[in-house]
């Protein structure tokens, strides 16, 4: 029956992303099923085109910035799509966390991305120079937050039809593909996130709500800056790939750890 459901989701995704392609910003068929999405740190980057692509989709779309008044990409496609709407919101501040989410009381959200991050930068993270202020940082932002997003939304999330929690993870989450010393801070930040995703989706499991980590592989981001251009994949070409892996999200293969090309990461 939930397989059944899966594909019917999957395949009615699908559709709307065609239609979507065909048109830049279609207005949802009278009757179709809309599903909201919020996305955090989508004034640039990564978050930026998740709200680009799900707004495409037809979803409706929470973007939230630390600081709207700056996010001009994140503006300009809100005011072209009225189905996007930006709020203001720092991950690390859990009564900011709280207020929104009671803003939002009695929204149903289909799907809470927790995209926001920071690497701390490779220079705090050298081992004799370790800078643990950074450390901390990393840790509320890349680790914290999310956890914090995924409680105060809950009740969002569960309202919903979809019903589905992803965190942007990375490869350097990954221990078992670590073979070299560096980024200490960013790496235990993102291995921290998957653990405790991976217990939140036992958490929610039986509420019918699926969590799952995603890895975009090596974009071109701010966070990625100084790395040379031909090392990165275009930000669309990231989020098409984490979508396509987010469609077959299901409590059925909740908690899985998705590279960008589909293949299960190992922990
Ligand atoms: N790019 C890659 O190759 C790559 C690879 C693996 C994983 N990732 C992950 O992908 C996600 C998105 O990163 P990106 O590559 O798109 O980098 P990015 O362009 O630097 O974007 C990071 C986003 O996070 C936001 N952010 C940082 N601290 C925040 C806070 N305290 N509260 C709210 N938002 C905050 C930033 O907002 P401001 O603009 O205000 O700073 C920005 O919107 C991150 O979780 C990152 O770890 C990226």
């Amino acid at each position: 029956m939930t397989t059944l459901r899966s594909l019917f989701v999957f395949l009615a995704a699908t559709l709307v992303t065609a239609i979507a392609t065909a048109q830049d910003s279609p207005a949802p068929a009278s009757g179709t099923y809309v599903p909201t999405v919020l996305v955090t740190g989508a004034n640039q980057g990564i978050g930026l085109e998740f709200a680009r692509q799900y707004a495409a989709r037809g979803a409706r779309v929470i973007a939230t910035a630390r600081n709207p008044a700056a996010a001009t990409d994140l503006n300009a496609l809100a005011a072209a799509n009225p189905r996007v709407t930006v709020e203001q919101l720092d991950v690390t501040d859990h009564a900011a966390i709280d207020a929104l989410a009671a803003k939002y009381a009695g929204t149903a959200i289909d799907l809470l991305i927790n995209n926001a991050g920071i690497s701390g930068g490779a220079e705090n993270q050298v081992f004799g120079k370790l800078q643990y202020q950074a450390f901390e940082e990393v840790l509320r932002v890349n680790t914290i937050g999310p956890l914090k997003m995924a409680e105060a939304f809950m009740p969002h999330v569960q309202a919903s039809r979809e019903r589905r929690i992803v965190a942007v993870s990375s490869s350097e989450g990954s221990i078992g593909k670590v073979n070299s010393a560096r980024l200490y801070f960013y790496r235990t930040s993102k291995a921290a996130l998957n653990m405790e995703m991976k217990v939140l989706a036992y958490q929610v499991k039986s509420k019918g709500v699926s969590v799952g980590l995603v890895n975009p592989g090596m974009t071109d981001t701010d966070l990625m800056k100084g790395l040379p251009k031909s090392m990165l994949r275009p930000p669309a070409d990231a989020v098409r790939d984490m979508m396509r892996n987010i469609d077959t999200l299901t409590v059925e293969n909740t908690a899985s750890y998705w590279e960008h090309d589909g293949q299960i990461m190992p922990w």
